[in-house]
């Protein structure tokens, strides 16, 4: 039931569930590849400085997905990860992936985690916001005239499409040539709920909502255009709706980014547009992001926050990445899944803080400022919390 979502999300948003719930929130933390330890020991930093400052304790369990489980156990997530993810209040992942685990199969590959988790879990609305923070607003490649204040989310679309689509694989014909081939799928019950996200946040925001496909090229695209315009009509007459097709919303989003509040899109579309969206930023290194499920019968959203950088290989185990997209993805599942607003918040300022103070990690390094390790930049993010929480 996706209407439930009503007033889960953007600013101010309210918590996920019921009020009833147990004090022990059960978190679930996957570190997974590449730099997604090393960034996520800095939110193991803040979560105990959250145990001692403001005694809000958490049932926390780690475990491996990804190459790391790969390795470990031959497969990227076991059947009792996923359990426990279904069992968690909330979970929080870092990146999966690398250069040693390429070659295996579609079966083995790290990607299996994420995508198992966001299939078996139910998680269809994946909310990638675009924000530039003053301090930031140099590190774009874009001039900060286009840039400046810049605040858009994009909701893509995550167990659907082209991913998961059936047909899939790849065939020998009788001349030995071979053919590939995916299906992107869209029914209209998987369109309506996640087009419902979109008109919900864009309630909460600018009150405008983009929704994007190739309908010129694709019957799933053209379906997914008449199923929003049906929802909107029924349901969000007040939200300001428009259709843009994906490759001009590419053009768009760089040529004039503000333009937009929240953009709603497939799976695939979603997965190109949210990196060209983030590097608006400046920084894939600062980006967050959620990715929520409807309720189950029993009333709990599954809800699962990463970092969108993803593993980046090219620089793990050098103490060198930014910390700040998964300590920010720890604030959003704070928001999000527990109404901890007051937290959630105060994180945030922290992390603008300490850009305002010149620390900088390698990938947002401007002329002037302190460059800066991952650790470094966690303990400049504790001091920044101990000072707003004096
Ligand atoms: C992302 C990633 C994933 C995706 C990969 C790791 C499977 O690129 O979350 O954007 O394509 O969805
Ligand atoms: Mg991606």
């Amino acid at each position: 039931d996706c209407t439930a979502l009503s007033g889960a999300w953007g600013r101010g948003a309210r918590r996920l569930k019921g009020d009833g719930m147990a004090s022990n929130k059960k978190l679930l933390v996957l570190p997974g590849d590449g730099i997604g330890p090393e960034v996520m020991r800095e939110v193991r930093r803040v979560i105990d400085w959250m145990d001692r400052r403001r005694a809000v304790t958490f049932d926390l369990e780690e475990d491996l997905v990804g190459g790391a489980a790969m390795d470990a156990r031959g497969v990227p997530i076991t059947e009792a990860t996923l359990d426990k993810a279904k069992r968690a209040d909330a979970v929080l992942f870092g990146a999966v992936g690398g250069p040693k685990w390429d070659t295996l199969g579609f079966d083995k590959r790290p990607e299996i985690a994420i995508l198992s988790l966001r299939k078996e879990l139910g998680l269809f609305a994946n909310l990638r916001p675009a924000t530039v923070l003053d301090p930031l607003v140099d590190a774009s490649t874009l001039k900060p005239d286009v840039v400046r204040g810049l605040d858009l989310m994009i909701v893509r679309e995550s167990t659907g499409g082209i991913y998961f689509g059936q047909p899939r694989g790849v065939e020998t014909l009788p001349d030995g040539t071979k053919r590939g081939f995916n299906t992107e799928v869209y029914t209209t019950p998987e369109i309506e709920r996640v087009a419902r996200v979109g008109f919900e946040l864009a309630r909460k925001r600018g009150n405008k909502l983009c929704s994007v496909e190739k309908a010129n090229v694709m019957e799933s695209g053209l379906l997914w255009r008449q199923t929003v315009t049906a929802v909107g009509a029924a349901e969000f007459p007040d939200v300001q709706l428009s259709h843009m097709y994906a490759d001009n919303c590419a053009m768009q989003l760089v040529r004039n980014p503000r333009q937009f509040d929240v953009i709603v899109t497939t799976n695939l579309f979603g997965d190109l547009l949210s990196d060209l969206a983030s590097m608006l930023t400046g920084s894939l290194g600062m980006l967050a992001s959620a990715t929520l499920g409807g309720l189950d019968e029993g009333g709990k959203r599954h809800a699962l926050y990463e970092p969108i950088h993803g593993s980046a290989p090219d620089i793990a185990g050098r103490g060198i990445a930014n910390p700040l997209a998964q300590i920010l993805s720890f604030a959003m599942l704070l928001r999000y899944s527990f109404g901890m607003e007051e937290d959630a918040s105060l994180i945030e300022r922290a992390c603008t803080k300490v850009l305002s103070g010149g620390f900088r990690t390698a990938d947002i390094m401007q002329p002037g400022m302190a460059k800066v390790s991952t650790q470094v930049m966690g303990e400049q993010l504790l001091r920044e919390l101990d000072k707003l929480a004096a």
